[in-house]
């Protein structure tokens, strides 16, 4: 017996459901993370809770650019600036698009502004915990014009950071899940206080 729908119907179907459903079909976007201004990888389809295509990225005392999926509460734009001391700070940007492979274009190229703006934070950096004690003070730059507080999960291993010291008003309001790629490490933002 001849199957009553051919594969490309059957599909014609799903997309029409999808669409009326307001679901959106699958998004499709490229994956990749490495040193430099843009990084290059296959495209791979996202989770149905990712409407959106990323591309992240981040200045430290290195270039880290990153690209993948995300949901859209992670596509804050605006410039993400956090400085602990001279060795830990971090500069990044981001733009997200709701079109398969959409992301493959680099970000224009940005440079973090390093000029003192006068505002001083308390400032701490600890792995494994969730908070840590101020014991030393950060010199605010450029549009680092808040006091920050944050915390949340390194990857590849998963272990805990706590942060204190300047940051952008981005960074500040930063929503719970944001990720920040910087060299071998994705940081995930699970708690961000302005102090
Ligand atoms: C860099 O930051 C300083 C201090 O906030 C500011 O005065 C200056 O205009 C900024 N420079 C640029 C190019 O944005």
């Amino acid at each position: 017996m001849k199957p009553s729908l051919k594969p490309e119907t059957f599909l014609l179907a799903i997309t029409l459901l999808c669409t009326l459903l307001g679901l959106g079909y699958p998004l499709s976007c490229e994956v990749c993370v490495g040193d430099g201004p843009n990084c290059r990888g296959k495209l791979q389809t996202c989770a149905p809770d990712e409407d959106s295509c990323i591309v992240v990225v981040t200045e430290t005392n290195r270039m880290t650019s990153y690209k993948g999926c995300s949901k859209s509460s992670n596509c804050e734009s605006g410039l993400f600036g956090f400085t602990v001391n001279h060795e830990n700070y971090m500069g990044s940007k981001r733009r997200c698009c709701q079109k398969d492979g959409c992301n493959q274009d680099p970000l224009p190229a940005f440079v973090r502004n390093h000029t003192e703006n006068g505002l001083r934070c308390p400032s701490c950096i600890t792995a494994f915990t969730e908070t840590c004690t101020a014991t030393a003070e950060a010199l605010c730059v450029g549009e680092e014009t808040h006091c920050v507080a944050m915390s949340g999960l390194m990857r590849p291993a998963g272990d805990k950071f706590a942060v204190q010291g300047c940051g952008t008003k981005t960074a500040c309001h930063s929503k719970p899940g944001t990720l920040v790629p910087s060299g071998a490490r994705l940081f995930t933002i699970k708690k961000t206080s302005c102090l």
